[in-house]
């Protein structure tokens, strides 16, 4: 049975900086409001001529340089996105072709805000199973697509970014390497975040993020802290134990919320929100990188991810970096 190591890591955000000020410009709110209720104070969004694959490329080449393997190396692409560049073909096929990978499977999730535990999922099971070596996985979303500016309760939160991590079978590391995960889902509260519209439409038409924020909230709340206890569990492990929690970046209130619920102190919780809003499947993979840039993750941490999102899905991972 393989082991699937986190091998190279990389990220990338565009240089348009939206900040809450902007926003008062657009819409009736204040940077009071936003920063005290959300915890972001500005976020980052493509420009007309970025688009998805180009912040995925960005991540990739830096995650692949980061792991010291060459594109030729890589078996498999999975990208986790919820705003291709196209309806179809997948972000991950570009992907290939920019990297200059073999003719290797490549294809995206979708499954909001949750892809980057679900495509890490999918490389973790590629490399038990002995079925490749090398997996890129991608988190890359431009939700500035879909965020409708007139509306004040989403157009604040969503942003545009994109992280990589390359997922190598390396038996003799020292790393646990993933260790475990899990995805739920329940689609009961299908229509409570939800993209309506038509990609091919007139402006009215084009798709929209709808979203009921309060319910969202408390199950965000309830399905993230529930699905770590869970994981910790099964797999025998204490909150003493885990170095890191790396929640998805939703709402600073949501992870405060998070780390209470299960005892986790505030210093040992990663969250960058503040600089780079909610970016859906990027939030992970970015605030990994960012961390370990400023030095605070570092070889051998535990790290637990956990994330939701629209569907509603949510589900954690484990993994010894
Ligand atoms: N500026 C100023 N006032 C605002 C704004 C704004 N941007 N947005 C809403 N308000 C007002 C409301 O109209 C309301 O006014 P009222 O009391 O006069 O009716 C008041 O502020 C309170 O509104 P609430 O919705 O109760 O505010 P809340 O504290 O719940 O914050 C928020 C709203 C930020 C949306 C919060 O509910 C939230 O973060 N929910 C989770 C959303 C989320 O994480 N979604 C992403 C899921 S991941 C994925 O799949 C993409």
């Amino acid at each position: 049975m393989g082991k699937a190591i986190v091998n190279g890591v990389g990220s990338y955000v565009p240089s348009t900086v939206i900040t809450n000020n902007d926003l008062e410009k657009l819409m009736d709110t204040s940077h009071e409001w936003i920063s005290t209720r959300t915890g972001i104070h500005e976020r980052r969004v493509i420009g007309s001529t970025e688009n998805t694959s180009d912040l995925a490329y960005k991540a990739s080449l830096l995650a692949l340089e980061d792991s010291g393997l060459t594109p030729e190396d890589i078996d498999l692409i999975v990208v986790a996105t919820e705003t291709p560049d196209h309806m179809f073909p997948p972000v991950a096929t570009r992907l290939q072709t920019l990297l200059g990978c073999r003719t290797i499977g490549a294809y995206d999730v979708h499954s909001t805000c949750v892809g980057f535990i679900s495509a890490l999922q999918i490389a973790e099971l590629y490399i038990n199973t002995d079925k490749v070596n090398h997996v890129l996985v991608v988190g890359a979303d431009a939700l500035s697509k879909i965020v409708d500016y007139t509306e004040r309760s989403t157009a604040i939160l969503f942003a545009d970014g994109a992280g990589a991590f390359v997922v190598s079978n390396i038996m003799d590391s020292k790393s646990e390497g993933i260790i475990d995960s899990t995805i739920h889902s329940d689609g009961q509260y299908y229509k409570d975040l939800y993209v309506i519209g038509d990609p091919n439409g007139s402006d009215n038409s084009k798709p929209k993020i709808k979203m009921n924020g309060n319910k969202i909230f408390k199950l965000a709340v309830n399905s993230m802290s529930t699905s770590v206890k869970g994981l910790l569990k099964k797999n025998k492990l204490h909150y003493d134990e885990i170095d890191w929690l790396i929640p998805h970046q939703a709402n600073q209130r949501i992870i405060d919320a998070i780390a209470r619920n299960l005892e986790f102190p505030s210093k040992k919780v990663i969250s960058n929100i503040k600089y780079y809003g909610n970016n859906s499947a990027a939030t992970i993979p970015l605030a990994f990188a960012v961390a370990r840039r400023e030095g605070k993750i570092k070889k051998g941490d535990r790290i637990v991810l956990t994330a939701f999102g629209g569907g509603l899905i949510w589900g954690s991972l484990i993994f010894q970096y």
